[in-house]
């Protein structure tokens, strides 16, 4: 039986993992959307599955797939979308993975028909979206949020701003700035920056590698 637990230590557990990029629509045809293809999500739902957790997965629109009986998809579009799944299901879970790359800005006003072009110039205004992680970490009880960063300068700096601004468990800092790391890509280069500060610069690896460090960090957190 102390096997089975070692095997199993996310057993009882409940996660939540956003995941993939949101499409914020313009008209009936057109989105603001990004290069996002899900994986990293995916990658820990799996993981985290694996290790025995019930994982909800709210994921955006992905080729990813999900081949776990313990991986529950909650499919969403947009960010509003995916932020109303999260409030919906936050207070059942133990901890909550962020690794959507969501919308910041969606347009502001939704056109009911496609939108003709004509000879002027055409722009759209646009509305900030609600910050989902934000809104589990000013809730959160008892429950561990984990955030994702993406920065292109300050990087360390920035993320740590995200940890208190988000109030998070711990955040995980992409670096774009090695070969290999990034959107549309196998491989990662995080750094692991928890609510204490300390810094942990990790190697490049699969993202597979990466969602297991990461699972790492809660099964960590739940053993303290
Ligand atoms: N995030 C979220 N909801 C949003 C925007 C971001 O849940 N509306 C989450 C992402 O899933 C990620 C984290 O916030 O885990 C950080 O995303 P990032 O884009 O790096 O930071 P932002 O807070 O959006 O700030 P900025 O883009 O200005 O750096
Ligand atoms: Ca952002």
């Amino acid at each position: 039986e102390a096997d089975l637990a070692n095997q199993l230590p996310l057993k009882g557990k409940t996660i939540l993992v956003t995941a993939g990029p949101t499409y914020e629509a313009i008209d009936p045809v057109r989105f603001i959307g990004n290069h996002s293809s899900g994986k990293m999500g995916y990658d820990i739902a799996l993981c985290a599955a694996q290790l025995g957790a019930s994982v909800l997965l709210v994921s955006g629109p992905s080729h990813c797939k999900a081949n776990h009986t313990g991986i529950q998809i909650l499919p969403v579009v947009s960010a509003q979308e995916m932020y109303d799944v999260c409030l919906t299901y936050f207070s059942q879970v133990d901890v909550a993975i962020a690794a959507a790359a969501v919308a910041d800005y969606k347009p502001k006003n939704v056109a009911s028909q496609k939108i003709k072009k004509s000879d002027a110039e055409f722009s759209i205004e646009l509305e900030k979206t609600k910050d989902i992680l934000a809104y589990m970490g000013a809730v959160k009880k008892n429950q561990m949020v984990i955030g994702f960063a993406l920065e292109t300068e300050n990087e360390i700096e920035n993320a740590n701003l995200k940890i208190q601004k988000k109030n998070l468990d711990l955040i995980v800092l992409n670096s774009l700035q090695d070969d290999g790391a990034g959107f549309q890509k196998e491989t990662n280069k995080v750094t692991f920056i928890d609510k204490n500060f300390n810094i942990q610069p990790m190697e490049l690896k699969s993202k597979e590698a990466v969602a297991a460090d990461i699972i790492n960090k809660v099964i960590a957190y739940f053993n303290a």
